[in-house]
């Protein structure tokens, strides 16, 4: 049971409430594998706007609401009246009349904020310019199916910018006590109003946050390497500069060396090979990246059996 509406960001959720969401998604993938349907979800439908484009996420959200009985509409902005300027207050009380769950794909993330403050049904982040909590709670999942169920003490290292993955990844440690360590450019550092919150949660799993220029030291025996694009979704006019700033700030062979001997490799992927990650460490790592986009469809049927199903419902 979640005691919040909504899944807006994981710095919002207790460690019970991760810890929750992980177990159940174990749960739902052992039964998925064996072959026996749950139908949670049986009569309900999820709309999914999206403002950005997707594979993994738009993909995994409707086939896993199949999975679970129930319905999934893609809801692109182009065709909504909200891209023609109706007002989102005004979209999420009407769509409230329709739905059991929505969940929302944007660029400003106090759109999602206002979104899910208007609407009556439970808002999911699935992305904002700050947040991504689906994927930072399904890498979580991924890290203990190989490393194994206690994430105390492991050091996870983050490389490149301080975008929507490095914050979601920063929260999701600071709740398990994995020590996180973000080696970005100068300028490019994790949000300072994040940062503060992940080192309030940290505080009380005895987990350590650290920001850093320095990739080598950052890399030092990390038991997680993760990485992402250096310019996000919306950011294209950047990408040729982020080029340039960037170089450096790539997993490759040199950087895996440094790390443990065992580490894992994720990448929430899209991946862009030789310039965050290179492809032979990606090749190298392929069964882990794949099973993390995987996960995506396990941990948000957890996430929307907890939020929508009425066994689960608050
Ligand atoms: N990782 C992720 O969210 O992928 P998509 O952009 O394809 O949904
Ligand atoms: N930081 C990336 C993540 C994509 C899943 C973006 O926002 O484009």
């Amino acid at each position: 049971m979640l005691s919040c509406k909504d899944l807006l960001s994981i710095h919002d959720l207790t460690t019970d409430e991760v810890n929750e969401i992980l177990s159940l998604a174990q749960e739902l993938k052992t039964m998925q594998k064996a072959g026996i349907e749950h139908h949670i979800l049986e009569g309900k439908t999820l709309g999914m706007i999206f403002e950005k484009s997707s594979t993994r996420t738009r993909v995994s959200f409707e086939t896993g609401m199949y999975q679970l009985g129930g319905q999934a509409l893609f809801l692109s902005n182009r065709d909504l009246q909200i891209g023609r300027g109706e007002p989102i207050k005004d979209t999420a009380r009407v769509l409230s009349r329709y739905l059991d769950g929505i969940m929302i794909r944007t660029f400003a993330h106090d759109k999602v904020e206002e979104f899910a403050h208007y609407a009556d049904i439970p808002v999911i982040n699935a992305l904002t310019d700050l947040l991504h909590p689906c994927q930072a709670l399904t890498d979580l999942l991924t890290i203990k199916e190989h490393k194994g169920q206690n994430l105390k003490g492991l050091k996870m290292t983050y490389i490149g910018d301080g975008n929507n993955m490095a914050h979601s990844l920063m929260y999701a440690c600071a709740k398990t006590g994995i020590n996180f360590v973000a080696a970005t450019p100068k300028n490019y550092e994790p949000d300072t109003d994040v940062l503060v919150n992940a080192k309030a949660d940290a505080a009380e799993t005895g987990a350590t946050i650290t920001v850093t220029n320095d990739i080598t030291a950052a890399a030092k025996d990390a038991d997680i390497l993760y990485t992402d694009v250096w310019a996000s979704m919306g950011q294209e006019a950047e990408h040729t500069a982020r080029t340039k700033i960037f170089q450096g700030y790539q997993i490759n062979d040199a950087i895996l060396k440094l790390a443990d001997k065992r580490a894992m490799v994720l990448h929430c992927l899209p991946a862009h090979r030789g310039e965050e990650i290179t492809d032979s460490v990606l090749e190298k790592h392929a069964e882990e990246i794949f099973d993390e986009a995987e996960n995506r469809l396990h941990t948000q049927k957890a996430i929307m059996a907890l939020l929508m199903g009425d066994i689960y419902h608050h």
